[in-house]
């Protein structure tokens, strides 16, 4: 059909998005469960209008500068850090996320993986899966209290907060670092403190910021050093805000208690990862929003960003706005 805009879908998503898009679009999808190669990435953004990518693809300077078409990119993922925005911005090209919908989600999983490693879940169905569960025992596998402890957030914004008000429930003392709005500390009763006495403090440290220049490596040799030996980290965010060697090299030597990672640097990481030979650490493959509902919405939410960059419009959800400056 004559007009339709080309796009790149980076995976396959749920069936009612595509159905929005492709009745206004020309779509090829990726559809297999492993990433599209670079090649394949470059060979079709220089086809496409509009590309819808996965948070594993990285649209970097030589993917935009291949896209000599392109009019939107738009994201699957509230984090966007696999984009180079500033050379999308530098081209006009909008930059869609999908921010929102998945903060109570995420915050369920981190406060999920919180618990799983205090209370040592995984262990403990090892424990019962190779038959040695012979009797009750007063000392094996004991693990920590949750409800009374002291948990450090590390990022107060919209998911640092909804897993505060987890916190809440669970009578926890909730400290944290970064973050800006004041409601949000004012709702929870969180206690705004500097890195050091967060990390010095607490039991339990969970990060909700993006990875950015900034907080690339945030947490690593120095910062496990401040932990208490018997602290949990708890990662949601991105793999690359801790240094995993030295997150090894903590768990591994007892500086702190455990790590319970939805996210992993490198990611994914192999079955033969030092990481995944540590009884005190647990990893879950990236699936903190996945769940049926909410990646529904976040398929909803891309879409219609993609949709309203290829008719001109302005994406309900963009990260560089000024590309709208001077547009009438
Ligand atoms: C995001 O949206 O950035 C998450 O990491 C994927 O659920």
């Amino acid at each position: 059909m004559e007009n339709r805009p080309c796009v790149f879908i980076s995976r396959t998503i749920p069936a009612e998005a595509l159905a929005l898009i492709e009745a206004e679009c020309e779509v090829v999808v990726w559809d297999h469960d492993t990433q599209p190669p670079r090649e394949k990435v470059l060979a079709e953004v220089s086809q496409a209008d509009g590309v819808l990518s996965m948070l594993t693809e990285k649209i970097d300077e030589e993917v935009i500068a291949a896209a000599t078409k392109l009019r939107v990119i738009s994201n699957f993922a509230v984090g966007y850090d696999n984009i180079d925005v500033d050379a999308a911005t530098e081209r006009g090209i909008p930059v869609g996320n999908t921010p929102g919908i998945l903060t109570e989600t995420t915050a369920d999983h981190a406060f999920m993986l919180l618990a799983a490693a205090a209370r040592r879940l995984p262990e403990s169905m090892e424990y019962v899966k190779q038959g040695k569960w012979q009797t009750w025992n007063p000392t094996t596998l004991l693990g920590q209290d949750i409800h009374g402890a002291t948990l450090g957030i590390i990022g107060l914004g919209r998911i640092g907060h909804a897993v505060a008000k987890r916190a809440q429930g669970f009578g926890m003392r909730i400290l944290y670092h970064g973050g800006s709005n004041p409601q949000y500390a004012d709702e929870t009763g969180a206690q705004s403190v500097d890195l050091e006495t967060l990390l010095r403090e607490s039991d339990f440290v969970t990060l909700h910021v993006p990875l950015t220049d900034e907080t690339r490596h945030l947490i690593g040799k120095d910062e496990f050093a401040l932990m208490k030996d018997s602290a949990i980290l708890i990662n949601t965010a991105r793999g690359g805000v801790v240094d995993t060697d030295a997150l090894v090299d903590a768990l591994k030597n007892g500086v702190i208690g455990g790590a319970a990672l939805d996210v992993t640097d490198p990611e994914p990481i192999s079955p033969n990862h030092p990481l995944l030979q540590l009884p005190n650490c647990i990893v879950a493959p990236h699936t903190a929003s996945a769940t049926q509902a909410t990646r529904a919405k976040m398929a909803d939410m891309a879409a219609k960003n993609l949709l309203a960059g290829l008719r001109g419009e302005r994406l309900p959800h963009c990260v560089n706005p000024e590309v709208y400056e001077g547009r009438s």
